[in-house]
């Protein structure tokens, strides 16, 4: 079979492994709602399990990912990076989709669960609010009302998605509790969920949060790496790259880059990278998997980042979408077992990795990712060895990040 190009049909490779019992990852995962929401996650569960080895359900989600998202999205070979860094870097360009990142391959799936469950109106958390846009536009494709949540900090420092979102036709519902972010959008919008779940789907964005959840957006998100798994085949003459790189926020870009290798690729090293923020010796960052501890927060048992008392902290980072104190549950396992590593980039790193992918490549990309640049433009002939291939995801474009950066870097 040829690697997926650009204006091909989306083939879907056949599901990938269920978590066991209810949605287990290893100690992680689980169910840990209120009694209200029992049954829609019981539906929710049911009608997903069926619809994803329903060839009418895959064929209408691939067609959508091909005609609608513009799936493939194409690998990219970086000659002027590589050279830079002594590696050899590649890319998967998830800021090819519609709405500029990979949070549409989700969303465009849940919002044909939601048609099929006879519900009207979607619900969504957002942080950097690529899937708050994400969700708007597919609820005007599918004609769904929409209500998005998201924390008056993100509202202010990602005003441009805002008012993309309010185009599309959703409300946006500013969040002031907390620490006004990512953690405290998920919480209103679960409250909300309580409250409307006989009309509403919660439509939510990553990896994490109750059973199904983890499980259903990691499959609707491993098209990204079953795709780079075959294009990066093709451009090594059969060969895989020796590392595969992503951001880590909830965990989405990451879990579906990671779902077309962990199985298929044992020998494939797989790195996850989250925000160090300000350091992790100021206290002031995201870095759930490095510094996290067990807990059950937001419908699931991970690791989040917490006080000696269990209280939830605050993360901070730069990005909007990685400014989360909590990380998706099949991650946590993963790092207990060992089979993927998680690391770290500052705020610095990933401003300096955002600077330098433009500087070199052309390609201006989301804060989230800058991150995983960032990583490894300080950890190429270290961490990651010189003359090592790389492939990394590259989950969003960065025209959302552009008025803060300008901020902070000035006149250029
Ligand atoms: C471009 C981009 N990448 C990454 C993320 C982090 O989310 P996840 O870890 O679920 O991929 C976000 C979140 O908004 C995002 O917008």
């Amino acid at each position: 079979m040829s690697a997926p190009a650009r204006g091909d049909a989306v083939i879907l490779d056949p599901p990938g492994p269920e978590p066991v019992g209810l949605g287990r990852f290893g100690e992680y995962g689980g169910r840990f709602v209120p009694e209200t929401l029992i049954p829609a996650l019981e539906e929710l569960e049911a009608q997903f399990r069926v619809a994803w080895h329903d060839d009418d359900f895959r064929q209408e989600y691939a067609g959508l990912l091909a005609h609608y998202a513009g799936r493939p999205t194409p690998v990219t070979e970086c000659h002027r990076l590589s050279e830079r860094l002594g590696l050899r870097v590649l890319l998967k360009r998830e800021d090819l989709t519609h709405t500029g990142s990979h949070k549409i391959n989700n969303v465009l799936g849940q919002a044909l669960l939601t048609r099929r469950m006879g519900k009207h109106r979607v619900i969504a958390e957002t942080g950097a609010g690529q899937h708050g846009v994400a969700t708007a536009t597919a609820a005007a494709l599918f004609g769904l009302d929409c209500t998005v949540f998201m924390g008056a900090v993100d509202v202010e420092r990602q005003a441009l998605n805002v008012w993309r979102m309010k185009l599309l036709g959703a409300e946006v519902v500013p969040v002031t509790s907390g620490s006004a972010t990512l953690k405290d959008a998920v919480n209103d919008a679960m409250r909300e969920w309580v409250a409307s779940v006989q009309s509403t789907h919660y439509c939510l964005g990553s990896v994490m949060g109750p059973h199904p959840f983890p499980w259903m957006v990691r499959e609707l998100q491993r098209v990204v790496g079953d795709e780079a798994r075959r294009q990066c085949r093709e451009l090594l003459d059969g060969a895989d790259p020796q590392y595969v790189i992503a951001c880590v926020g909830g965990g989405s870009n990451a879990m579906g880059t990671f779902a077309g290798f962990v199985d298929h690729c044992p020998d494939v090293q797989l790195i996850g990278v989250e925000a160090g923020g300000l350091g992790l010796e100021t206290g002031h960052h995201g870095a759930a998997m490095t510094r996290g501890v067990p807990g059950v927060v937001h419908g699931m048992r991970s690791l989040f980042l917490q006080d000696e008392d269990g209280q939830v902290l605050e993360a901070t980072s730069i990005s909007a979408g990685l400014d989360y104190p909590g990380v998706g549950p099949e991650h946590a396992d993963l790092g207990a077992r060992g089979r993927a590593r998680y690391e770290t980039a500052t705020d610095d790193e990933a401003v300096a990795g955002f600077q330098l992918l433009a500087e070199t490549e052309g390609i201006v990309p989301a804060l989230e990712p800058a991150h995983a640049i960032g990583w490894l433009a300080r950890e190429a002939g270290r961490a990651v060895p010189t003359g090592s291939t790389v492939l990394v995801t590259l989950s969003g474009r960065g025209d959302k990040d552009a008025a803060q950066l300008m901020e902070r870097l000035g006149e250029l």
